[in-house]
């Protein structure tokens, strides 16, 4: 099932019910970078949100912060909070690292990412971990334990072989831009588009096969793609025409998975 919806997530998102979201992977606007002719009221969003969301569902929400009269606005952490406050458990807070850093600030580093906050409605109920960190020491044995025996000797109680990879780190790294967050052109019609692998891991990550995935702020479909070629129903919400309409095509374009 792939559901597109064309309208305001704040009054879109009452018409679905609760307990009824198993992940929702999302980019909000934050700190006005971009005119989306759009005034979000987080607090509603995010308890709307909450009740949609189905118990152990997560919710993965990228956002940076802007430097504002000479400051890091916090808005990630001020999010944060709020979703906290309003009873999501933080599960994880992820790097996104982005290879292409923007240009800096007068005086201030290249800003090479953004966060992504894991949140989960209680325990979650699906947690495949991403095992593709090449390991240095694969094929060599760790974890060997000794013990000193009362003569002095030491003996060895176990050995671990050291698989070939490990589970990745919080910190994910994607090529961004043109041809390399997506290779349909048309996305880029869209100003701030996430990469399609970004929510590709994310969706293996914390979902199953026919699970139901929401983008709330759907923009060029990013997400509703990865979910089709990975079998997940999709809700996509998005309040801008045109975005609305490249998603469309983005996403009945897409081959694989579900039709
Ligand atoms: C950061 S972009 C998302 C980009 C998306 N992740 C992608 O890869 O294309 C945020 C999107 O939210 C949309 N938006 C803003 N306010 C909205 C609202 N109240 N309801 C639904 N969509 C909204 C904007 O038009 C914009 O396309």
């Amino acid at each position: 099932m792939i559901d597109l919806r064309l309208g305001d997530c704040i009054e879109l998102m009452k018409e679905i019910n609760n307990n009824s979201i198993d992940l929702t992977i999302t980019s909000p606007p934050y700190d006005d970078l971009r005119n989306y002719n759009s005034n979000i009221n987080l607090k509603e969003i995010a308890n709307e949100l909450y009740r949609i969301t189905k118990d152990g569902g997560i919710i993965v929400w990228v956002v940076g912060d802007k430097v504002k009269n000479g400051s890091k606005s916090l808005t990630s952490f001020k999010q944060a909070l709020l979703f906290n406050e309003i009873g999501f458990n933080v599960y994880d807070v992820i790097i996104y690292e982005k290879t292409s850093p923007s240009a800096p600030h007068k005086n201030r580093y290249f800003n090479a990412f953004e966060y992504m906050f894991v949140f989960s409605k209680g325990k979650p109920k699906t947690i495949n971990l991403l095992c593709d960190r090449k390991n240095k020491w694969a094929g060599t044995y760790s974890g060997v334990i000794t013990k000193r025996e009362k003569d002095g000797s030491l003996t060895t109680k176990e050995k671990k072989l050291v698989n070939e990879y490990s589970i990745r780190t919080n910190i994910w790294t994607y090529a961004v831009g043109n041809n390399k967050s997506s290779s349909d052109k048309i996305a880029f019609q869209h100003p701030a588009i996430f990469p399609e692998k970004l929510a590709e891991d994310n969706i293996l990550s914390w979902s199953n096969e026919g699970d139901v995935v929401l983008d709330c702020f759907m923009g060029s479909g990013t997400t509703g793609k990865m979910c089709k070629l990975l079998n997940r129903n999709f809700i996509g919400i998005e309040i801008d025409r045109n975005y609305f309409n490249i998603a469309k095509d983005r996403i009945e374009s897409a081959k694989g998975g579900q039709q």
